[in-house]
């Protein structure tokens, strides 16, 4: 046969078109993109008709925690590479950056670079690569920048909070310093750590400990501060950043308000801050911890509304899940994780920050309907793919370049709508925050580099595990500096750029 798959009567949608195409992969690419029809007399091992179906690129998170220590409170990772690849490709992502953590305590990058090598190799399902966690920017670790670009890996993460790896201001400059000299992507999260612990003892002088007190803990302004401190941090370096898992109107207004100057500020959020809030940390009994992340979901839906706007407005250029699992009871003990001697009844401060959503998050913010399609594709897929150096390799149907990388969506409104549970996920987690959800949409079928490796309603997941392989990246294609030369201070006082 010419080709290996042909799909038939999609209705294609990428960021940049919509129409009726058919689509023929071969050699695990995308071969031809052709108007509706034109394929009829070529042949294929195989042929799936989308039947009117959505075909879109397949979904890229470049927002995942997997198989990590314990770096915010208690708890390790509840899903190692092999689970939380998993969940992700039932749900119709087919690539994805974890974090390569470093700890504080450790002086080299590369080290933490090639353990996670390690933990992911033959694990995963879907394509991948990392992001490195910097959690200490030693003279070693700040020299390695060179050796990461070339090993691939053109993005780090660091963190305003958290014991375990908040850097001070001036860490952040030698970071974002040398990031901007290798052209490095530099992701942070925006949170005053100090406010959010003068406000935790605040509330335990007044014995206040339910898990809403974690939303009253990090306060907004913890969030609005610290992202008003490194977008001057970020123009002063000139040296791009994307502030992650945004959750405040207050945050996004000060990124549009960067973004407007021309300043390379580049900005994610979340599901999480578009379906939940505050009133979800206050369900019954010690319930409210299985809505914790950092930062929490926010006051009102009026605050939800103003992140839909920013998606679509483009303040936001990625919409990630933020997948970051642990499991409500322990699966050895059966307790709460919790829970210790001190406080048999919980404290808010140690519920471990994060909740699981790789599954989730494409299903969820497509049934919404909120979003025009294009726009949809453009912050799941295409943006994270170029804003993260993978573009038109993943998140584009680019004849000959790009994976045929895909999922067939159900036609408009002929799914059967369903309320989700736990048990349909693919994680190893015991719960989803978005329990009772109604959804209205799911990924039909997934293919990754031409393979079927999800077909909801033959089998459901046929991938296999090992055959996801990491992706070595380039240099961001949307974050640049504004400024051509070097960062200088010259013997005259003066600074800036060469
Ligand atoms: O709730 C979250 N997001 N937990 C920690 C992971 C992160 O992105 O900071
Ligand atoms: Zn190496
Ligand atoms: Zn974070
Ligand atoms: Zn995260």
């Amino acid at each position: 046969a010419e080709y290996d798959v042909i799909i038939l009567n999609g209705l294609v949608v990428t960021d940049t078109e919509m129409g009726d195409y058919d689509i023929a992969i071969k050699d695990e690419k995308i071969a031809k993109v052709v108007a509706r029809g034109d394929l009829k007399d070529a042949k294929a091992k195989k042929m799936i008709d989308a039947e009117g179906g959505y075909v879109m690129p397949g979904g890229v998170d470049g927002h995942v925690h997997l198989q990590e220590p314990p770096l915010f409170g208690k708890g390790s990772s509840a899903d190692n590479y092999e689970t939380g690849s998993r969940s992700a490709v039932c749900g119709g992502t087919t690539c994805m950056v974890t974090f390569a953590p470093q700890k504080k305590s450790e002086d080299t990058l590369l080290d933490t670079l090639h353990a996670t090598h390690e933990k992911a190799k033959n694990n995963c399902y879907i394509d991948y690569s990392f992001h490195l966690l910097v959690g200490n920017p030693s003279e070693r670790a700040l020299s390695e920048f060179k050796t990461l670009r070339e090993e691939g890996i053109t993005s780090l993460k660091i963190y305003m909070t958290y014991e375990a790896l908040k850097l001070d201001d001036g860490q952040i400059l030698d970071v974002l310093l040398e990031a901007r000299k290798q052209k490095i992507t530099t992701m942070v999260h925006a949170e005053n750590g100090e406010v959010i612990d003068w406000m935790t003892k605040q509330l335990e002088k007044r014995k206040l400990f339910a898990p809403k007190y974690h939303g009253t803990s990090h306060a907004p302004i913890a969030e609005n501060e610290a992202t008003f401190r490194v977008i001057q941090l970020s123009e002063f370096m000139d040296s791009p950043i994307l502030i992650v898992h945004v959750s405040t109107p207050e945050a996004a207004a000060h990124i549009k308000s960067a973004q407007d100057r021309g300043i390379p500020i580049y900005a994610e959020t979340c599901p999480q801050y578009l379906f939940l809030t505050k009133t979800d940390l206050d369900k019954p009994g010690f319930e409210g911890a299985k809505c914790v992340c950092s930062p929490p979901p926010r006051e009102s839906e009026a605050d939800c509304d103003i992140i839909w706007d920013g998606l679509a407005n483009g303040t936001f250029t990625i919409l990630s899940s933020d997948h970051c699992p642990f499991r409500y009871n322990d699966n050895v003990n059966g307790k709460k994780t919790c829970i210790n001697d001190e406080y048999p009844n919980g404290h808010f401060k140690y519920i471990p920050n994060g909740i699981a959503g790789i599954e989730t998050r494409l299903s969820l913010a497509l049934g919404a309907n909120r979003l025009d399609l294009k726009k949809f594709v453009e912050l799941t897929s295409a943006n994270p793919a170029r804003l993260y150096g993978l573009y038109p390799l993943k998140g584009a149907f680019v004849e000959g370049k790009s994976d045929a990388d895909l999922n067939i969506w159900y036609p408009p409104n002929t799914m059967q709508e369903f309320s989700l549970m736990n048990e349909m996920l693919h994680h190893n987690v015991d719960y989803t925050p978005f329990e009772g959800r109604t959804l209205k949409q799911w990924p039909r079928y997934t293919l990754l580099r031409g393979k079927v490796v999800w077909d909801r309603e033959n089998g459901g997941l046929l991938g296999e595990k090992g055959y996801g392989k990491f992706v070595k990246r380039e240099a961001s294609s949307l974050a640049k500096p504004r400024n051509h030369g070097e960062w200088e201070i010259y013997e005259d006082g003066s600074f800036g750029f060469s």
